[in-house]
């Protein structure tokens, strides 16, 4: 399937919510309370989406659309690590699961460009979905942290 990219714009920011709030859902549920993922609901990540948006030239979000709806988002921007600055990280992607295995998670990261991304060590699917894509583990981890939970994770370069 070939899903349109494009730049994501202000007026997607309400679908964008619904579905990186099902992203934190799907990845997360076993390590963050049922509090913590209500409070990451639709809203408040579409309100994060807003910021994403205005954050800068150096970040860019896309969007993937079939049949005229959002099924996929992709973030990228400058390496958050000392010494990667001038690097390129994937700080998100998502694919709708109804959307999955058809190609849309391939091409936002064609699009997205990054040179290296941190992904949970248990993610097993999404590893392979990058190796897949070139993207292989450069021997650096780290126990990383989200809102408190301890999180393994692994470093992947191209
Ligand atoms: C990772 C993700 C973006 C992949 O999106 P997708 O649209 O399903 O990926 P594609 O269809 O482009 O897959 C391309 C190739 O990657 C590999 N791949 C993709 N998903 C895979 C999986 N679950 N298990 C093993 N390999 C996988 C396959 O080789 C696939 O080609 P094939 O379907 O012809 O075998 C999607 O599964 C997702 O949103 N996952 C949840 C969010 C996440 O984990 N994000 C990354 C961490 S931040």
């Amino acid at each position: 399937m070939t899903a349109l990219l494009r730049r994501a714009i202000l007026g997607d920011v309400n679908r964008l919510g619904e579905l990186h709030s099902a992203s934190w859902t799907e990845l997360y549920s076993d390590l963050l309370s049922p509090e913590i993922l209500e409070e990451l609901g639709p809203e408040t990540m579409g309100d994060l989406w807003k910021r994403f948006i205005f954050r800068g030239d150096a970040y860019v979000q896309y969007v993937a659309e079939v049949d005229d709806e959002i099924v996929g988002f992709v973030g990228i921007g400058p390496g958050r690590e000392s010494g990667y600055e001038d690097a390129t990280e994937l700080y998100f992607i998502y694919v709708d699961p109804a959307h999955r295995r058809s190609g849309v998670g391939r091409q936002l990261l064609a699009k997205a460009d990054a040179d290296y991304l941190w992904i949970a060590e248990a993610n097993r699917d999404s590893r392979a979905f990058y190796r897949k894509n070139k993207f292989f583990p450069d021997s650096v981890a780290r126990e990383g942290a989200i809102f408190g939970a301890p999180l393994a994770e692994v470093r992947m370069a191209r």
